[in-house]
């Protein structure tokens, strides 16, 4: 591992356990709800200074200047849990200075940096890619998730959110994507981005004609550059031999309308003829789709749904637990509705917002790490910092007949998505070797609390059983990781769709073999 990386890891892991806020804004919706917040204060500030006849820097005038006071109208949420929308506020506080912040506010602030900018354009590809989310809609901030049937019939159209005009993507923004789509060595995106891009822009230019001669003082991408851009792009996936001659015949020359019409032809071509790359392999092929399936309002029931009042413990005697049974055979998979209290739910974001640091997952060595492929923030809750905290713990013993006290039960981990936040296809059982295995054994359960309902996206699904289940706020889900036999229950395999919009708080609480040796009932036979 990289040196300064392990420095990295080290500085977020004590973020987990103490309140030291470094990680980015894009890894929690919670974090951008303050931002909102702040934003306005630190507005109004700079405005005051001005008036007083402060001076302040050129980016910090454009900044206040660009922020429009109707802005402050809508509710934190109303931005914060809208992709295109938090893009936009982290864009301009991206472009102010610390440290001239700091000066005129006289307060501690943290701003968005590069990283979050880039971070947040890589959540609006990756919902763009996951949710088949129409571009020409996605560019005025309007969400449409458009379903191809496998039949042959008309495209399914689903509007999650009308447009706003105020949150218009424009060439700029797009050519930015684009770039960050091929830092991130996703070139189908990235050829999307920048296509969009051009279609863009000749909308604006109006005739394919200009090509070559627009004019060089508006703001933005020119519309050569943003051509070799998506030439580039288009010969990193499928090396084209007419488009790598027009390219080289464009020269170094400025204005050559002809050959720029000609690359901009070939390319139409080139474009037309690629495809999705498509990750054949089970979890993912069936995670974009059951994802999907999360969004679609009014879907039909699972086929085998049974629902019914159970009394797992004599503490359900008067009010009986509601359970659905979503997979009966190995791995058990259960949601409960109403199994936790709105109370409840504030008292562990409480606790859970003041702790917060970016989720790492476990590296091959054992050790942490952070990844692209989980994003969202953690704190972890033990037993001991509130009676109702306890209580909780009791009665995920009480449902599942486990002795979930420490060290046998984890501390509830408590998680805020980030931004189109996800966790791709994992197993909760530890493969290899780890130390915990010899002092508490393997995860045998997972029970999983949604603390928010989500807008749209967030479901959790298991990607071998072709199972969806939204985030419903107060209920919980709760699934075997082994089988009978102790072992390895590889059907448990599940995965935290893209938060599309809202955002999603869990709390996790993982059970151990040791201690429950008694209370795990044993099978007939091996495979059980
Ligand atoms: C804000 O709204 C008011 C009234 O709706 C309008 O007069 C004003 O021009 C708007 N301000 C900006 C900066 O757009
Ligand atoms: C590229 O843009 C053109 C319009 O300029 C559009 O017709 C075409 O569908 C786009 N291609 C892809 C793959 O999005
Ligand atoms: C899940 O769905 C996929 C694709 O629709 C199908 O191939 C597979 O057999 C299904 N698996 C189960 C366990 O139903």
């Amino acid at each position: 591992m990289d040196p300064s990386f392990r420095v990295v890891l080290y500085v977020l892991f004590l973020a987990m356990f103490y309140s030291v806020t470094d990680a980015g804004f894009f890894s929690a919706v919670a974090r951008l709800e303050k931002l909102v917040q702040e934003e306005r204060e630190i507005v109004a500030a700079v405005k005051q200074h001005i008036q007083n006849g402060g001076k302040v820097s050129a980016d910090m005038k454009r900044y206040v200047d660009s922020f429009d006071d109707n802005n402050t109208v809508p509710e934190p949420d109303y931005i914060a849990h809208h992709p295109v929308r938090a893009y936009f506020l982290i864009k301009r506080l991206s472009k102010i200075t610390l440290s001239e912040t700091k000066k005129l506010t006289g307060k501690e602030v943290q701003l968005p940096t590069v990283e979050d900018l880039h971070m947040t354009a890589l959540a609006l590809i990756v919902l763009q890619d996951v949710y088949s989310l129409d571009m020409r809609s996605l560019v005025q901030g309007q969400l449409v998730m458009v379903s191809q049937s496998t039949n042959g019939a008309e495209p399914q159209i689903t509007e999650i959110c009308g447009k706003d005009p105020t949150f218009t993507l424009d060439p700029s923004d797009t050519y930015y994507i684009g770039e960050v789509a091929c830092k991130e060595n996703k070139f189908y995106q990235a050829v999307l981005w920048f296509n969009l891009t051009l279609e863009i822009m000749r909308e604006k230019e109006k005739s394919l004609l200009k090509i070559g001669d627009e004019q060089t003082d508006r703001p933005g991408p020119r519309m050569r550059d943003v051509l070799l851009k998506l030439a580039d792009t288009v010969q990193k996936i499928k090396w084209d031999r007419d488009v790598f001659m027009a390219v080289s015949k464009l020269g170094a020359k400025k204005t050559n309308a002809e050959g720029l019409s000609h690359l901009s032809n070939l390319l139409e071509n080139a474009i037309s003829s690629l495809s999705k790359p498509i990750r054949t392999e089970i979890p993912h092929i069936n995670y974009e789709n059951l994802c999907r399936l999360g969004v679609l309002k009014n879907r039909a029931p699972h086929p085998t749904l049974t629902c019914r009042y159970v009394r797992p413990n004599p503490y359900f005697y008067l009010s009986p637990a509601k359970m659905e049974l979503l997979h009966e055979r190995s791995p058990l998979v259960a949601l409960y509705h109403d199994v936790i209290t709105d109370k409840e739910v504030n008292k562990m974001k409480d606790i859970a917002l003041r702790r917060m640091g970016r989720s790492p997952v476990v590296a091959d060595d054992g050790g942490e790490m952070f990844s692209r492929t989980r994003v969202s923030e953690t704190g972890w809750i033990f037993d001991t910092e509130h009676p109702m905290i306890a209580k909780l713990s009791r009665r995920v013993g009480y449902i599942t007949g486990l002795d979930v006290n420490l060290p046998y039960g984890e501390a509830f981990q408590v998680l805020n998505y980030g931004l189109g936040g996800f966790y791709e296809p994992h197993v909760d059982y530890f493969r290899d070797e780890q130390p915990v295995l010899l002092t508490n054994g393997q995860r045998i359960a997972t029970f999983l609390f949604y603390l928010s309902d989500v807008k749209a996206g967030g479901a959790t699904v298991f990607t071998r059983l072709n199972l969806t289940v939204p985030a419903v706020k107060n209920s919980a889900v709760v699934f075997h990781d082994l089988k009978k036999s102790l072992a390895f229950e590889q059907d448990s395999e599940h995965a935290g769709c893209p938060v599309l919009m809202g955002s999603k708080w869990i709390a996790n609480k993982w059970i151990h073999t040791h201690g429950n040796e008694f209370r795990w009932p044993c099978g007939l036979t091996p495979e059980e």
